[in-house]
């Protein structure tokens, strides 16, 4: 089967691309780098013809609220249309838990637009939201430093490896399209501010990581458990303690609701 996916060369569609070649499937990584650019739409048609999945892993290059907005609003036009031109039979897209949650957010409110897009479209599909990956949480404490301390907001998150994340999309697109939302998160739950000394610890860096209830994600206040997935959630295998261990653990690390949380924490 081929399976474009549309972000390939990013964090999770590098691990994502092997995985899927891996069962056979014939996948192909698309993003700017290799002349796709959904966008603008270079290279779109091209790449889509004879797909029958295409999963969407791709992030906005920059994340001002009009510039992300554009970005997923275009980006996902683009490739629905392009999509029923081809043919496509299952359009997969990564977001993120609670998103319709965060709607404070610029960046969040750009995820919306993304879901609700594919949801009025005319593609079967599935919405995989999955919760923050590891690989996130030494970006998370950098755009959360003020120069003296790392403020991060008060509440629980469920937190997963970038690994799992690939693994559980792979397995979403190889599947038959649910027209809905599964939700995908880690195995164990903690505090924000805990993990992120627990990330910071092993690299050597004494910065003070404190909870700030006043704190914002991405521009949005969250409330105790606006990360954290519902009772149905597909769970990650890989726990934090372990991954601390592996290799996977070595910067550099994900990108994301980053830039987005450094808006809101000038912002805040
Ligand atoms: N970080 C988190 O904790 C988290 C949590 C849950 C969900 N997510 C979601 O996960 C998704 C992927 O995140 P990630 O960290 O893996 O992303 P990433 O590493 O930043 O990679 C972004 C990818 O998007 C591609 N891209 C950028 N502009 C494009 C364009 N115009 N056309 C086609 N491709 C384009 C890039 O291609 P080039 O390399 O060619 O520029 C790159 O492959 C995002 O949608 C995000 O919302 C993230």
């Amino acid at each position: 089967m081929k399976i474009v996916v549309i972000g390939g060369s990013g964090l999770i569609g590098s691990k994502l691309v092997p995985k899927l070649r891996e069962h056979g499937h014939e996948a192909v990584a698309a993003s700017p780098n290799s002349g796709v650019n959904t966008v603008t739409g270079e290279g779109l048609a091209e790449v889509l013809k004879g797909a029958s999945v295409v999963v969407d892993v791709s992030n906005a290059p920059a994340w001002e609220d009009a510039a992300v907005m554009s970005f997923f609003e275009t980006s996902t036009r683009n490739l629905l249309n392009g999509e029923a031109a081809a043919g496509v039979k299952h359009h997969v897209a990564l977001s993120v838990v609670g998103t319709d949650r965060l709607s404070e957010s610029g960046y969040f409110r750009a995820k919306i637009v993304q879901e609700k897009l594919i949801k009025n479209g005319t593609i079967p599909y599935t919405i995989v939201q999955a919760t923050q990956f590891f690989e996130f949480l030494k970006q998370l404490a950098d755009i959360s430093f003020d120069g003296k301390t790392v403020r991060v907001p008060h509440g629980l998150f469920q937190p997963m490896a970038a690994d799992d994340v690939a693994s559980a999309v792979g397995k979403v697109a190889v599947g038959q399209p649910l027209n809905g939302t599964v939700e995908i998160g880690g195995p164990e739950t903690f505090r924000i501010d805990e993990l992120v000394r627990r990330r910071l610890a092993p690299l050597n860096d004494s910065r003070e990581v404190i909870a700030d209830p006043n704190d914002l994600y991405s521009g949005a206040k969250l409330d105790e458990r606006t990360l954290v997935p519902g009772k149905d959630a597909r769970l990650g295998e890989t726990h934090f303690a372990d991954w601390l261990k592996s290799s996977a653990s070595q910067p550099p690390t994900a990108k994301l609701p980053s830039a987005a949380v450094a808006t809101a924490t000038k912002q805040s």
